[in-house]
């Protein structure tokens, strides 16, 4: 039975109950981090905290992160995950339980504060070698999906279309950009360089796509961050996604288009390989800091 957190407190999980009137399960009025850890190491703790910061400050939900990140390991800890070679933390913050209206609660609402820590793997090594295919699908999303909300139907909705037509995810569409994928950033090479949409309100500021954008600078792969046309996409050498459950995950395929030869590129390659070290990197001065 793994052991959640809920409002300060560590319970088994068939214990862990929440109001029907939480305005996450009534409105989607929440925020949420996905953390990911390796060999109960985390990666890029202070900036997920960050990104939580500000996705709290835009919904306007009063929660202080201050100590979170002690609890997320805790959690890892307390789940046995400390040793898996991955897992991941879920952090899911509402703004708390109050009859239900459209408008914020008049009365002060303590916040509803909920995470879990699960397992996860990397595909083996030759199903990441053929590569990942996708299809195309319009962005139904609202305007502000750099806050990090739980509002995620559209996501959801366009990743089932994906699993249905038999491929790994969906590249979201707006205004014939490919924008992201549904719980991955998107990314293309064309000559070299390493494009990837600007942050905007259009997409998700991922960690891991910033971890990818300093890697490509360590190897000294150019990058672009400019909108990627959906009519580029068949003239791209490679395309790959990147995310904290997917790390660099190459897209060989999309519409049933090949994209290059087929295969995962040279270029992807070497970024996967560089966030791979990186990971190494990270561990090792864990290591080396504990007394
Ligand atoms: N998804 N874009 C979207 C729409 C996402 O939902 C995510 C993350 C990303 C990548 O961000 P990061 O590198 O910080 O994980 C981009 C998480 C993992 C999820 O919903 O489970």
């Amino acid at each position: 039975m793994s052991t959640v957190y809920l409002n300060g407190a560590f319970v088994p999980k068939s214990e862990a109950k929440v109001s029907v009137e939480d305005r996450g399960f009534l409105l989607g009025d929440g925020v949420y981090e996905v953390a990911s850890f390796y060999e109960g190491v985390p990666l890029c703790m202070d900036r997920h905290m960050a990104r939580l910061e500000r996705s709290l400050a835009a919904l306007r939900i009063d929660f202080d992160v201050e100590g979170i990140d002690g609890v997320l390991r805790e959690l890892v800890s307390r789940n046995g995950l400390d040793t898996a070679e991955r897992s991941l933390v879920y952090l899911q913050i509402t703004r708390g339980a109050a009859p239900r209206t459209h408008y914020f609660p008049t009365e002060p609402v303590e916040p509803t504060i909920y995470a879990y820590a699960a397992s996860w793997s990397r595909p083996p090594q030759d199903a990441w070698d053929r590569g990942f295919r996708a299809i195309t699908v319009p962005d139904r999303r609202w305007m502000r999906v750099d806050i990090k909300t739980i509002l995620l139907l559209p996501n959801g909705m366009a990743y089932q279309d994906a699993l249905e037509a038999g491929v790994d995810d969906a590249i979201l569409v707006r205004d014939g950009v490919a924008i992201e994928g549904t719980h991955q950033n998107f990314w293309g090479v064309f000559d070299g360089r390493a494009v990837t949409h600007p942050e905007s309100n259009l997409i998700l500021a991922g960690i891991t796509r910033g971890v990818v954008l300093e890697v490509a600078d360590e190897l000294g792969i150019p990058v672009e961050q400019r909108a990627i046309q959906v009519e580029e996409l068949q003239h791209a050498d490679e395309l790959f996604f990147t995310g904290t459950t997917g790390e660099v995950r190459p897209c060989v395929e999309v519409d049933g288009s090949k994209i290059g030869n087929g295969r995962t590129g040279p270029v992807t390659h070497a970024l996967s390989e560089g966030f791979l070290r990186r990971v190494a990197r990270m561990k090792e001065a864990a290591t080396a800091a504990t007394p």
